[in-house]
């Protein structure tokens, strides 16, 4: 197969808000930059974030970024690393007022400012009071962003490879990153391109589990690429369940929605979660939330036939805000529910949501790895923002709307870098290696020769049945152990999937096929990572680390207090510190404590 070579100054694949927001920066200072997309920009998976976007700008209640750094360590069960937790948390007013001046359509108060609603995790004066710091476009916030970032792209010229997969990244003999392989989907052709600097902001990789509110496009491609390429995968154990998925469809109901009021009740009508976090209530941090109503179920106090779900209760809203505030979830629940969320409440389950760990950055958007003594020495001509990313402002637990800012935050910031080390002559066209596109090759010559095989579909099912029995919401140490051998079982049997269809020319089966060969590193990532975490920490809570006053919430931080660091070559696992140093040295840091709500 022939392979064409595309040269440009940067190229960035993902083109959801993280990849977005960077790009903006790159063609804004000038560089030649491609942006690959298996989707159209505004169909990316960006568009299905609803409720917010963080920043402690104190429209309606008081604010500021002490607090917000304050509840983001602590919702990250102090795994996410201070310097880059306060970077995000000071430099959020700015990127959202530079979207506001995009001409992103916030709602707005009544006094013209941009409307702010309270959601989990996110608190007034250390943890006291909720505090509305979520700022929102009604639930369709991810949907507004995207088109705001995606007109601004086109105004700088932007160049979008729409339809293209990226397939491998490219290294050369010291590990320095000369840029990607990709397939476009209409022709089946295979192309390099050849880049100073590679910039990934592929999203997350939700997918890996059965039930989800990810799109069917989130498949952990950038994450699968770089573990392939032999970068380190950090605190993939760390998945996060959102409380309020639609029961049996997984579509996401925003959290918003109990910004807004609403409550979460069992079985008999009760509000649980005044029994499980008194302070913040329904809006306790999300893994706190999920594995109440978990419990609840479990403990035969869910409802309908079967017990297996709870119900998030809004008719006591007015039916205007609820139209006003809520529109898309509105629709959501008369489509996916079949309920009129204005008369009866909502069938809701904890469904996977969001992945914490990812490719390890910096704040700067560098990627890192150990090398010499160093674990955080950046890879050359490498970055990552966004949920791909691991930066670690996360840590063991994301807050809700933190996403939004973390993407907007590094996006921005990882272009900056670039732009830095583009025009200071730190980046380099370096040369080609003679076997640039060999990986990719194999990787598509073995599905064209594969007869006999087991369907993609089959195996991926497997992989996705075996990661939310074994990895799910609870974790039990037997269930994990097994579930490693079941996933390393499921690996063996992806190498030797077959496509039926041989065809070039927008082969869907081609690209699933592809797509979860990613998926198979995230899912060995995660179920590996999380077997050997002996502990229990944010959403990774397992049966054999109970909370004990010796350890409180089953967290021991003496052992255990510290990034996960998993490589693909045999599975094999490190580790390395996590910051507890803020970025200013007048910045108090957040001691550890225990997490209640
Ligand atoms: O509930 C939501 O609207 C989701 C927000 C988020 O994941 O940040």
């Amino acid at each position: 197969m022939s392979v064409v070579k595309r040269t440009f100054d940067a190229v960035i694949v993902g083109a959801g808000g993280a990849g977005l927001r960077a790009a903006l920066q790159l063609s804004e200072a000038g560089m030649k930059t491609a942006v690959l997309t298996k989707v159209f920009p505004t169909r990316s998976h960006t568009v299905a974030a609803q409720g917010g976007v963080a920043a402690s700008l104190g429209n309606s209640t008081e604010d500021n970024w002490h607090w917000h750094m304050y509840d983001t360590v602590k919702g990250s069960d102090w795994l996410g690393d201070q310097d880059a937790i306060e970077f995000m948390c000071r430099k959020a007013n700015e990127v959202v007022v530079e979207l506001e001046h995009y001409g992103m359509p916030f709602d707005r108060t009544d006094n013209g400012k941009i409307y702010q609603r309270p959601f989990g995790g996110h608190s007034q004066n250390y943890g006291q009071s909720p505090v509305s710091r979520s700022c929102a476009a009604a639930d369709r916030t991810g949907h507004a962003m995207l088109h705001a970032l995606y007109q601004r792209n086109v105004r700088a010229n932007t160049q979008f490879f729409v339809e293209w997969m990226a397939l491998d990244l490219i290294r050369d003999g010291d590990g320095n990153v000369l840029g990607v392989t990709a397939l476009e989907m209409e022709t089946g052709e295979v192309c390099i391109f050849h880049c100073k600097a590679t910039i990934f902001a592929t999203g997350g990789a939700g997918r890996i589990y059965h039930s989800s509110t990810n799109a069917f496009i989130n498949t952990g491609d950038g994450v699968g690429m770089a573990a392939r390429a032999g970068i380190p995968l950090e605190d993939m154990e760390f998945w996060q369940f959102h409380p309020t998925g639609v029961a049996g469809a997984g579509v996401l109901i925003t959290e918003g929605v109990r910004g807004e009021g609403g409550i979460l009740r069992n079985g008999s009508g009760e509000r649980f979660m005044e029994r499980y976090a008194p302070n913040l209530k329904d809006l306790a941090s999300r893994d706190v939330v999920s594995r109440a109503m978990t419990t609840e179920i479990n403990e035969g106090r869910g409802c309908g036939p079967d017990k297996d779900y709870v119900l998030l209760d809004i008719t006591h809203l007015a039916p205007e805000t609820i139209m006003k505030r809520l529109p898309g979830i509105h629709e959501i629940a008369m489509q996916f529910a079949g309920v009129d969320p204005i008369k009866e409440p909502i069938p809701v389950v904890p469904t996977c949501h969001y992945q914490m760990g990812g490719i390890p950055t910096n704040y700067k958007g560098q990627v890192v790895v150990p090398k010499d003594g160093n674990p955080n020495t950046p890879v050359v001509g490498f970055y990552a923002a966004g949920e791909c990313a691991c930066a670690s402002v996360h840590g063991a637990n994301r807050l809700g709307t933190n996403s939004l800012l973390d993407l907007l935050v590094f996006g921005k910031s990882a272009g900056e870098t670039v732009v830095e080390d583009f025009t200071s002559g730190n980046l380099s066209l370096r040369p080609l290696p003679a076997d640039a596109a060999d990986v990719s090759l194999a990787r598509l010559a073995r599905l064209e020769s594969q007869t006999n095989g087991e369907s993609v579909f089959d195996v991926g099912l497997e992989m996705r049945r075996t990661m939310q029995k074994h990895a799910g919401v609870f974790r039990f140490d037997a269930l994990l152990k097994e579930g490693v051998a079941r996933i390393k079982d499921v690996a063996e049997r992806a190498k030797t999937t077959e496509i039926k269809d041989k065809s070039k020319v927008w082969n869907t089966a081609r690209i699933e096929a592809l797509e979860l060969d990613n998926l198979i590193e995230v899912a060995r990532a995660t179920i590996v990572s999380a077997e050997a975490r002996k502990e229990s920490r944010g959403a990774h809570v397992r049966d054999d680390a109970p909370d004990t006053a010796e350890f409180p919430n089953g967290r021991n931080d003496g052992e255990w207090l510290k990034h996960t660091l998993w490589y693909s070559d045999g599975d094999r696992l490190d580790y390395k510190p996590v910051n507890l140093k803020p970025m200013n040295d007048d910045t108090k840091p957040i001691v550890l404590a225990k997490r209640t709500y």
